[in-house]
């Protein structure tokens, strides 16, 4: 868990700011390996509000911002736009939703842009699920994408293959030294993606999450709800209700 500072009106003076606790999984994997597909069946069963960070900055493009020309060179040559751009704009996006459930897609996507997420936002993802999948396979996949995207062709594809390989894996070679990647075989068909994905989100399914609150609630000191607790409240709600 980590928090978001939730400033409704920009003005707003400090005793105004409140800050509320937020669980963000980074959904990582290489261009093509099916993120966004399985970020649409992760929101349909388990709550989540999706953020792809390549979606957040293409709207920013479409806004007429002042950094929209520079975001679209960015991405049509597949490289990394510069951390502060885009962690505003997640952090933007965050403050706007009534949700605590984040599913941060295809961010961070280099070494910059995961320091720079830790020390601005706190922020620790509770897991990263990693969608594994041969370059053939998303090659493939990229030039039949069809939704118009200006970085599908076969020039760029590459480009951003080579900044995946040398900028993002390291990414995920950070989270797994770590014990924190959920790494699923991205190549087979989206209905048996999904399936392994579900074991993954099992812990946030919503009759064992409201079962959880439950028990908190039964609790009789106010306990965080960090890790530790989250994991022993969920074994006992499973004793319970599988005794
Ligand atoms: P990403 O967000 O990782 O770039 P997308 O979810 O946009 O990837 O998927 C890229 C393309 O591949 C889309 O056209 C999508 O419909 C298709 N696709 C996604 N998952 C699979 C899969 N498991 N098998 C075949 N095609 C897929
Ligand atoms: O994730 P998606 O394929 O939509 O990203 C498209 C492009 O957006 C990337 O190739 C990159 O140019 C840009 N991007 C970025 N920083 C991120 C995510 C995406 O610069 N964290
Ligand atoms: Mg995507």
């Amino acid at each position: 868990m980590g928090t978001v500072v939730d400033t409704p009106n920009k003005e707003a003076n400090r005793s105004l700011t409140a800050e509320k606790k937020v669980a963000v999984v980074f959904v990582l994997g290489g261009p093509g390996s099916g993120k966004g597909t399985q970020c649409a069946n992760i929101v349909q069963h388990y709550g989540f509000t999706h953020l792809s960070a390549g979606d957040l900055l293409r709207a920013e493009i479409k806004s007429g911002s002042e950094n929209g020309t520079m975001i679209q060179n960015m991405i049509k040559e597949g490289k990394i736009v510069p951390s502060e751009v885009t962690i505003k704009l997640l952090q933007r996006a965050m403050q706007e939703s009534e949700n605590d459930k984040f599913l941060i897609d295809g961010f961070p996507r280099n070494e910059e842009n995961r320091a720079a997420f830790e020390s601005v936002t706190k922020i620790e993802p509770e897991f990263v699920l990693f969608f594994d999948c041969s370059e053939e396979e998303m090659e493939r996949r990229l030039l039949s994408r069809n939704q118009g995207r200006e970085d599908d062709n076969i020039e760029t594809i590459r480009k951003r293959f080579k900044v995946y390989v040398e900028s993002s894996m390291p990414v995920i070679e950070h989270y797994n030294a770590r014990e924190k990647v959920r790494k699923i075989d991205a190549a087979k068909p989206v209905e048996e993606v999904f399936e392994a994905v579900k074991v993954v989100f099992a812990p946030f399914e919503k009759e064992l999450q409201k079962a959880t609150e439950v028990f908190f609630k039964l609790l009789p000191m106010d306990y965080e709800k960090d890790q530790l607790y989250h994991s022993l409240a969920l074994t006992a709600t499973m004793l319970v209700l599988f005794k």
